[in-house]
C-alpha cells in the first residue's frame, strides 16, 4: 500500500483551483491537498456508505468540500466549471471509463488537467497474459475492479495530452502494481 500512497503524496498537491474528485471513496486524497490552492472540492461517487465516511473525513478540514452521489459517467454540473480533476484508482473500477473521462472533459475549463494515479495494463506480454486471464475473478472479489485497463490509451483517447506522464511497478504483486501517473490537460 507504501507505493499507492506515495503516488497520491506526488499527485494530489498540484491540483489547485476549483476541483473536482471522481470516484472519491472514503475521502484518502484529503490528506494531501494543498487547501493553499484549492478553494473548492466536489468528490462524485455512487457508493453511499463510501461518501458518508468521506463526509466525516471531511470535517477536519476547514475547506469547502461537498459530495454527489452519483456515476462519474453522468454528473449534473456545469460545462467548463472546474480547474482539476483528481482520479485516483478509480479508472479501474468505473464501469465506462470513457464515458467518465468524456464528462470530466467537459466538466474542465479549457486551461484545466486531470491529475491522476492509476493501476493498469503491465508492458509485458506475459504479464498482460495473466492480468486478463485473472481479470474477471478479480473483479469479482475487488468491487468491480479491472486489472487490464490501458490508462494511457483511455487519458489519450479522451482528448487530453500528457504534460507528465510516469509508468512504472510499485511493490506487489505484477498483475495489480503496474502504475500510471501524472498530470493531463484538456486538449
Ligand atoms: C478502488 S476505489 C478508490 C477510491 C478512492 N479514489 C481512493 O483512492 O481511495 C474505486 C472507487 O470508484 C468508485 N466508483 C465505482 N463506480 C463508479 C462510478 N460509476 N463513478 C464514480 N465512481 C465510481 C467506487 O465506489 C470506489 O469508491
Amino acid at each position: 500500500m507504501e507505493g499507492f500512497q506515495k503516488k497520491r503524496a506526488q499527485i494530489v498537491p498540484k491540483a489547485f483551483g476549483r476541483v473536482l474528485e471522481i470516484g472519491i471513496g472514503s475521502g484518502l486524497n484529503f490528506d494531501f491537498y494543498d487547501f493553499d490552492k484549492v478553494h473548492e472540492i466536489i468528490g462524485v461517487d455512487p457508493a453511499v456508505s463510501s461518501v458518508a465516511i468521506a463526509k466525516s473525513r471531511a470535517l477536519n478540514y476547514q475547506s469547502k468540500i461537498s459530495f454527489i452521489e452519483t456515476s462519474a459517467e453522468s454528473i449534473r454540473l456545469e460545462s467548463s466549471s472546474f480547474d482539476s480533476v483528481v482520479i485516483g484508482y478509480s479508472l479501474c473500477t468505473i464501469p465506462d471509463p470513457m464515458q467518465a473521462l468524456a464528462e470530466v472533459h467537459r466538466l474542465l475549463k479549457p486551461n484545466g488537467s486531470i491529475f491522476f494515479m492509476e493501476h493498469g495494463l503491465a508492458p509485458e506480454p506475459n504479464v498482460q497474459k495473466w492480468q486478463k486471464r485473472i481479470a474477471p475473478f478479480w473483479k469479482k472479489i475487488g468491487g468491480g475492479c479491472n486489472l487490464d485497463r490501458n490508462i494511457e490509451e483511455l487519458i489519450l483517447d479522451s482528448g487530453f495530452r500528457f504534460k507528465k506522464l510516469k509508468k512504472k511497478y510499485i511493490k506487489g504483486p505484477k498483475i495489480a502494481s503496474f502504475l500510471y501517473y501524472g498530470e493531463a490537460p484538456k486538449v
